[in-house]
């Protein structure tokens, strides 16, 4: 590895980069370099991903085994749980997990590893990135120092004046933004926030993303790139809040809001459509803005929109539940012992993702008040045991006229396109509909109680 090197190296060919955290994020950034003609290991604890990604083989739903393959094949990808091998490489990118801890705070162990794994092993020039969505200040506060430890200096530095200032290494924070699945904006087309440490590790980051992204945007500093990432997903949060109250302000009103979001959203500008749900589901949008909000303490400052966005949007599985009982209450039938199947585990439609999903709240809450569940979800035959919940002696259950028509309420929690909304109506007893999903079914609508 040569001694000097400028951030511009990083737009050629060939370059050696190393992914720690094949999961979700990884893997699809490790493929998209490997397509582009790049030399790409995969670092990951797991030694079955390991093991998987170096026989062709893939884990996640969405990603292609052929893809994998042909890049294994060709030279292109490799993934390895030794983390010496990190100082063959000219770029490291961080995808590890961030998640919340038992007492809801950030949980920022995984990146702490990961930086203790690069430190022994960090050569001059090369250039390390955080991907990981977290509180601005983990990249300046976190990583960096322990990086320093290997002796090798990034000075935090910004403005013109330090454009060209000396760097032993290059370290820089660019947040991951992929929605996995999502066929209209794939990595390529999705702009690549970046913000460095100093003015040379902005240019190097962004010289190395601009080869495998339509558009890279450079920030002034990695805490605000940290900051761009957390407020993407607030405005979601936020917003999923907002729509829930008013489709409850709605129900009494009886005013049906998902007409009047659909309506709204015929307004060509200064308007975005977000939709209500049984509660927030998936690994950003539940956990991310906590991690805004921990850090706002320390400057004693209070983030009042996440806290009441959060209280919004935990209490919608409580009120689907009434729900539920006041449906089966007008069948003169009580929630305890009354048998009811809920339709779709994951935490959206269309995806084989449980993390938060409000379904497995939903079954918790149900179960406590004493009804009998059973599930159906075409992306999991059998729930498996989790951090918070274990459902794994559940099998789905098949969905035919009989089956749906042997429960006393059908509750639809995720809307998956297979499903077959007419047939689960014209079948069902009655049916609880969080998602709006049987919107199109036009005969026995008497049957439905939307929630
Ligand atoms: N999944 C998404 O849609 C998405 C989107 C945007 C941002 N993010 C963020 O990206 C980050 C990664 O999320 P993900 O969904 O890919 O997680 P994931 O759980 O799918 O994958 C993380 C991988 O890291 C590995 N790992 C854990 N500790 C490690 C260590 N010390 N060294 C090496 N590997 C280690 C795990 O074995 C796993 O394979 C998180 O910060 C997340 O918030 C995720």
């Amino acid at each position: 590895m040569p001694t000097e090197r400028n951030p511009e190296f990083f737009a050629g060919k060939n370059i050696r980069i190393g992914i720690i955290g094949c999961g979700y994020v990884g893997l699809p950034l490790a493929l998209r370099f490997a397509d582009t003609g790049h030399r790409v290991t995969g670092f990951d604890t797991d030694p079955k991903k390991v093991e998987n990604l170096n026989a062709g083989r893939s884990y996640i739903q969405h990603i292609p085994a052929e893809k994998i393959a042909e890049h294994v094949k060709g030279g292109r990808l490799d993934a390895t749980t030794d983390f010496t091998q990190i100082r063959n490489m000219d770029a490291v990118l961080i995808c590890v997990p961030t998640p919340l801890d038992e007492r809801r705070e950030p949980d920022l162990s995984y990146v702490e590893q990961t930086a203790l794994s690069i430190s022994p092993n960090l050569q001059r020039t090369q250039l390390i990135v955080l991907e990981s969505t977290t509180y601005p200040g983990t990249t300046e506060e976190l990583v960096l120092p322990i990086l320093e430890r290997s002796g090798l200096k990034c000075p935090i530095t910004r403005g013109p004046e330090s454009e060209n200032v000396a760097t032993d290494f290059f370290l820089a924070f660019s947040p991951e933004r992929e929605d996995p699945g999502n066929k209209q904006f794939g990595l390529a087309q999705i702009p690549k926030v970046v913000g460095g440490t100093n003015p040379p590790s902005r240019r190097a980051a962004a010289a190395l993303y601009a080869q495998v992204v339509s558009r890279v945007v450079p920030v002034s500093s990695t805490r605000a790139a940290e900051m761009v990432k957390l407020l993407e997903n607030i405005f979601r949060c936020v917003n999923i809040a907002l729509v829930n109250e008013l489709k409850l302000l709605g129900q009494r009103m009886d005013i049906d809001m998902w007409e009047v979001i659909d309506s709204a959203a015929t307004k060509p500008f200064g308007f975005m459509p977000f939709y209500p749900g049984p509660g927030l589901g998936g690994h950003c949008i539940p956990v991310d803005p906590y991690y805004l909000s921990w850090k706002a303490r320390e400057f004693d400052f209070a983030t009042r929109f996440i806290e009441l966005a959060g209280e919004i949007n935990t209490s919608m599985p409580y009120h689907v539940v009434d729900s539920v009982a006041a449906a089966l209450n007008e069948q003169k039938k009580s929630l305890k012992g009354s048998k009811i199947l809920l339709l779709g585990v994951a935490y959206k439609k269309d995806v084989d993702d449980l993390r938060e999903s409000p379904s497995l709240k939903l079954l918790e809450l149900l179960t406590a008040r004493g009804a009998k569940l059973d599930y159906n979800d075409p992306y999991f035959p059998a729930l498996h045991k989790m951090r918070h919940y274990d459902f794994s002696s559940m099998r789905s259950v098949e969905l035919t006229p009989a089956s749906l028509g042997s429960y006393d309420c059908v509750l639809i929690a995720t809307d998956h396109t297979a499903y077959d909304y007419d047939m689960i109506v014209s079948s069902s007893k009655i049916v609880i509909d969080t998602r709006n999903a049987t919107r199109k079914v036009t005969k026995q609508r008497e049957k439905i109680v939307m929630c």
